[in-house]
């Protein structure tokens, strides 16, 4: 569905891509991810015929962003990081404004609102004037304005960013039952909301792609066993969890024994057990840069 190849994006003399690859294949959610700055919106704007690549080139649906744009955008629904609404229109207006304008032939335009006030729990507010939402109420309308015209690709930048506990797990269910007929490239920083939500994962670094995998191989994999051990008078002052010195072990057997070895020479086990790998080990060992020490 999206094919990315060798893209760059140079503001004035700062490159904020550098031969950035990857592809999302059809039916599948992707979560990019990535550090403030690393690159996800000017990637994401690039993709939906927002501004053009300095080199390089995307294409979506074998549609190229530049050359063939109004291909793209029939196939996309974009919601950008900060909604661009207007104001003074009503939400039913306004996403009646954004329908026509996306091109949903006249008679189905009805048809296609109540479809989208309805997944984005937008019922209440129908008859409200934008300006008077709330932050994720409006987010809610950018992503029904995604959705109007039944995109086959959803590009969404951080559409939980701003949503109350409740409405994120709604936009993650909806996005669920999106996934399959369509595909879904989303930004976002809540790394276990990626792991809840997505299929595959593209990590992003200074416009540098650092990792790109499946959620499963992330999760999966073999398994390593934690033992945590602190100094006795350590671990009595503190009282912490996160105290003492952690290590990891490829087997039971081998954390078994580090951890009788340990006790035995007289400090406090305060852990030991199986260590489920997640997706903020991987982003943290690609990602995290060293804070120098003075
Ligand atoms: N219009 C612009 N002019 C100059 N520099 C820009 C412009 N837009 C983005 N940049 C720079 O390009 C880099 C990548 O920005 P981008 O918005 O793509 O990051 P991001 O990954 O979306 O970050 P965030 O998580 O903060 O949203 C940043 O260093 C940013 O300062
Ligand atoms: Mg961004």
């Amino acid at each position: 569905m999206i094919n990315v190849e060798n893209l760059s994006k140079h503001y004035g003399a700062f490159t904020a891509l550098d031969g950035v690859s990857f592809h999302v294949a059809t039916g599948r959610v992707v979560g990019f991810l990535g550090a403030n700055g690393a690159g996800k919106t000017t990637t994401l704007r690039i993709l939906s015929c927002f501004m053009p690549p300095s080199a390089g080139m995307a294409t979506v649906g074998g549609f190229d962003t530049v050359r063939a744009s109004d291909d793209v955008r029939r196939l996309i629904g974009y919601m950008p990081e900060s909604v661009p609404l207007y104001g003074d229109m009503r939400v039913v207006e306004y996403l009646r404004f954004r329908a026509r304008l996306k091109g949903v032939a006249s008679d189905c335009v009805s048809a296609a609102l109540e479809r989208v006030i309805s997944q984005c729990h937008l019922q209440e507010k129908r008859r409200s004037l934008i300006r008077a939402l709330s932050k994720g109420q409006r987010q809610r309308v950018g992503l029904a304005d995604a959705l109007i015209h039944d995109p086959r690709l959803l590009i969404l930048d951080e559409p939980t960013s701003g949503l109350d506990p409740d409405q994120r797990v709604e936009v993650r269910s909806l996005i669920a039952a999106l996934a399959g007929e369509h595909t879904v490239l989303l930004s976002t920083h809540i790394l276990p909301e990626a792991e809840a939500s997505c299929s595959d994962v593209i990590i992003i670094h200074k416009g540098r792609i650092a990792a790109s995998t499946s959620i499963a191989e992330v999760t999966g994999g073999e398994q390593r066993w934690r033992v945590r051990v602190a100094d006795r008078d350590y671990a009595v002052t503190t009282g912490a969890s996160a105290a003492g010195t952690l290590t990891r072990w490829d087997s039971a057997e081998a954390a078994s024994q580090h951890a009788a070895r340990e006790v035995s020479a007289g400090r406090v086990l305060l852990e030991v057990g199986p260590e489920k790998r997640t997706l903020e080990d991987l982003f943290m060992s690609v990602v995290a840069e060293r804070i120098p020490t003075p």
